[in-house]
């Protein structure tokens, strides 16, 4: 029998994927980084799912620690930051219409995406991405992307927060294009930090919330994410916001007129909804890296095995819906096992070109499915896995 030690010593060389949640721009769901990319359609349909497995041509390597993936509606395009471990400024973009990958080229801001799960943010009108590393806010204008990655794009820095550099796990989402920084440290309960973005300028106080039928939220980090709303020409107005103790959830509202800071005559909802705070249960999976995303009425949480959980969190009028709970999908997205290049590739050369190895289905590691691609080579990580699965084995 191998000790379980020499098993954790085996551990660091493989990494399962952090797998990714999103909707399209007619919110049918996709989960994202398994064993494979699979469509699960409408909220209607998520009850007994018909996964419908997307093309695998290009994909990212998924084997970034904190990926992230943004719906443009306005493209109808997944934006995948932080999934290429090997390239850390790549973008994968995934055209839902056309089901296909293609990979953004990006320059100046590798660093960048190393923050957190919920670190970036697209602005809904411009398809600028904002997003904040360790130590600055950094911009990416994806205005002339859409749904293809073409040529290469540079980050800029936008701002300097000081929360940047204290260590803060950076929890974004926007609403009413604002971006809303949940526990930065010394904030409030019930407030956020807030970043203008349309005057790309810091809001000087935080924005407070009020807490409507239920408790406010609390001064952590978390995950954030947006609520689409279902005139898609106008931005998020709701976010989900689920703290790092997983103890509740809870819809936040913001709403800010593009003309005036307290003219509310316009809002879409109710004005005791205007920058409010709505209570839902507690997220099922108590897993602090699950992924989340929601569109106008439905929020979904995708842990990190691979479990979906689903909501139905709002109704039209923008108010929590009674009653709602978290429902577990029977469909379980399976876990990729990603080849991490500092354990097998310590020159860090990794060529990172998704192209090359995508079309090499040998490539897949201990006979997994034909959406497992490495850009390492097979025959070492073959042999870990084999390694780690006889220990494992020997074990159980
Ligand atoms: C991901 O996290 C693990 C564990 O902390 C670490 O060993 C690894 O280097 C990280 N990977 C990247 C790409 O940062
Ligand atoms: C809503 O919150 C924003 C951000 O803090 C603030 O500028 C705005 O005045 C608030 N609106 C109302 C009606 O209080
Ligand atoms: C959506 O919002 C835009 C901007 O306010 C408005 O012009 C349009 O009439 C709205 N569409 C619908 C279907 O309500
Ligand atoms: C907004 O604030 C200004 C200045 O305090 C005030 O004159 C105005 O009546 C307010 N408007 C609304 C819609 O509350």
């Amino acid at each position: 029998m191998i000790p379980s030690l020499a098993l954790a010593a085996l551990l660091p060389a493989l990494a399962a994927a952090i797998p990714c949640i999103q909707f399209d721009a007619d919110d049918n769901l996709y989960a994202f980084g398994g064993d494979e990319d699979v469509a699960l359609g409408t909220s209607d349909a998520w009850a007994s799912p018909s996964p419908k497995q997307l093309s695998t041509d290009g994909r990212p390597p998924w084997n970034g620690n904190f990926s992230q993936c943004l719906l443009s509606r306005n493209a109808n395009a997944l934006y995948v930051l932080g999934a290429d471990a090997s390239d850390a400024g790549a973008i994968y973009i995934y055209d839902f219409a056309g089901n296909a990958w293609t990979k953004q080229a990006t320059t100046g801001g590798s660093d960048a995406l190393q923050n957190s799960r919920s670190s970036a943010i697209l602005d809904h009108n411009t398809n600028v991405i904002f997003t904040v590393g360790s130590s600055s806010m950094y911009t990416l204008d994806f205005g002339s992307v859409t749904a293809t990655a073409a040529g290469s794009l540079a980050w800029g820095v936008a701002s300097t927060p000081k929360f940047a550099s204290e260590g803060y796990k950076v929890t974004a989402a926007a609403a009413s294009n604002h971006i809303n920084y949940f526990g930065v440290p010394g904030s409030e309960a019930g407030s956020t930090d807030m970043f203008i973005v349309h005057y790309n300028a810091w809001q000087p106080q935080p924005a407070k919330y009020t807490a409507v039928g239920g408790n406010n939220f609390p001064a952590q980090s978390g995950q954030a994410v947006s609520l689409a709303t279902a005139n898609s020409t106008l931005p998020p107005y709701q976010m989900l916001f689920v703290p790092n103790d997983l103890s509740s959830s809870f819809i936040v509202t913001h709403y800010t007129a593009d003309w005036s800071w307290n003219d509310t005559t316009r809002a879409p909802m109710a004005v005791s909804l205007v920058n409010s705070t709505q209570e839902l249960p507690a997220p099922t999976a108590k897993d602090t890296e699950a992924s989340y995303a929601c569109s106008e009425t439905h929020c979904v949480q995708m842990d990190t095995q691979g479990n979906i959980y689903y909501i139905n969190a709002v109704g039209a009028d923008y108010t929590v819906t009674p009653g709602a709970k978290w429902d577990k999908m029977s469909y379980k997205l399976t876990p990729y096992v990603a080849p991490t290049p500092t354990g097998t590739n310590p020159s860090g050369s990794a060529t990172g070109s998704g192209g090359a190895s995508a079309s090499n289905p040998a490539a897949s590691p201990a006979g997994s499915s034909s959406g497992a691609r490495t850009s390492l080579n097979s025959g070492i990580l073959g042999a870990v896995l084999g390694v780690a699965a006889l220990a494992i084995a020997t074990i159980a």
